[in-house]
C-alpha cells in the first residue's frame, strides 16, 4: 500500500525528472533517495556525446546524498514514463547495495508502480563483507 510519505517521495523524483539530460536516448530518468534522518536527494540521468559516459539518475541521487555527507538510506524512489515501470540497472543495485541492501526501492511509471527491496533486486550481492578474509 502507498503511503503519503511514499506518494512524496515519488513526486520529488517525478519533478525533478524533468531535468533529465537524455538527448541520445530521450529516456528521462528521476530519482529521490531518502536518507534515515529524512533528508531527500534527487538525481536525474546525465548523458554524453561519447555514450558510454552516461550517469543513471539513481547514482547521481546517491552521489549528491554521500557528498552531503548521508550513509544511511530508507528508501528510492524512480521515476520514467514507461509502464511497467523501468527496474534500476544492475550498476545502480551495485551502488546502492554499498550502503545495505535493505533499501526499498520504488519504481514509478505513469500508471503504475513496483516495489522491491534493495536484496530482492540484487541476489548473492557482492557487499563489502565479501572482502572479508
Ligand atoms: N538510466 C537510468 O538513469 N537509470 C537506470 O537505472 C537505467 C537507465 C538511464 C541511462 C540512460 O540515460 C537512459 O536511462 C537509457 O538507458
Amino acid at each position: 500500500m502507498k503511503d503519503d510519505s511514499t506518494g512524496a517521495l515519488i513526486v520529488k523524483a517525478r519533478g525533478v525528472m524533468k531535468n533529465a539530460y537524455a538527448p541520445y536516448s530521450k529516456f528521462h530518468v528521476g530519482a529521490a533517495l531518502e536518507a534515515a534522518d529524512g533528508r531527500v536527494f534527487v538525481g536525474t540521468n546525465v548523458e554524453s556525446a561519447s555514450y558510454g559516459l552516461t550517469i543513471c539518475a539513481e547514482r547521481m541521487a546517491l552521489g549528491a546524498a554521500v557528498a552531503a555527507g548521508a550513509r544511511m538510506f530508507r528508501r528510492i524512489a524512480v521515476t520514467t514514463d514507461v509502464d511497467p515501470p523501468a527496474a534500476p540497472c544492475g550498476a545502480c543495485r551495485q551502488l546502492l547495495a554499498e550502503f545495505g541492501l535493505e533499501l526499498e526501492v520504488i519504481s514509478a511509471g505513469p500508471k503504475s508502480e513496483r516495489r522491491w527491496t534493495l536484496a530482492e533486486l540484487l541476489p548473492a550481492a557482492f557487499t563489502k563483507e565479501s572482502l572479508d578474509t
